[in-house]
């Protein structure tokens, strides 16, 4: 049989294109395929860093205020006063610049609002 070179090519492409949906589908609030670099992170992925990387001082709701954490219902800093806070960190408040691109940090910085009362 002799090799068909374009046949080849088409299917390597096949392979490329399913490996790239099957990333694509990996989170469910995603769109297969419709996932570029650039695209905002979704509220599913801004809560997830949040419960990764700040409710095991700061609580699911905010106010575990453990590692003299404080209270973030009663928090009163504006959104750029937050994003900074969490970007460069403060006392013992680990910095997430590095960590967490910027619109991750301003995503949560928003949505640690919804614990104000
Ligand atoms: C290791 C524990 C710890 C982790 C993890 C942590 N924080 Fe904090 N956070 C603190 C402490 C301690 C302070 C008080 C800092 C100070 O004023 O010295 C603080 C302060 C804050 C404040 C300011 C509240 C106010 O009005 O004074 C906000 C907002 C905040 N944290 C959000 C977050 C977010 C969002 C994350 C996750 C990216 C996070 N923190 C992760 C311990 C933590």
């Amino acid at each position: 049989m002799v090799l068909n070179k374009q046949r080849v090519a088409g299917i390597s492409l096949l392979i490329a294109a399913s490996l790239l949906l099957a990333i694509g589908c990996s989170d469910p609030n995603e769109a297969p395929g419709n996932t570029p670099a650039t695209a905002p992170p979704s509220d599913g992925q801004i809560q997830r860093a949040y419960t990764m990387k700040c409710s095991l001082c700061h609580g699911t709701d905010g106010r575990l205020m453990a590692s003299k954490a404080p209270d973030l219902s009663l928090s009163k800093l504006s959104v750029e006063e937050r994003v900074a806070l969490i970007t460069y960190g403060k006392g013992t408040m680990p910095p997430q610049k590095g960590i967490l691109d910027d619109a991750t940090i301003r995503g949560i910085a928003k949505y640690i609002e919804q614990f104000r009362d």
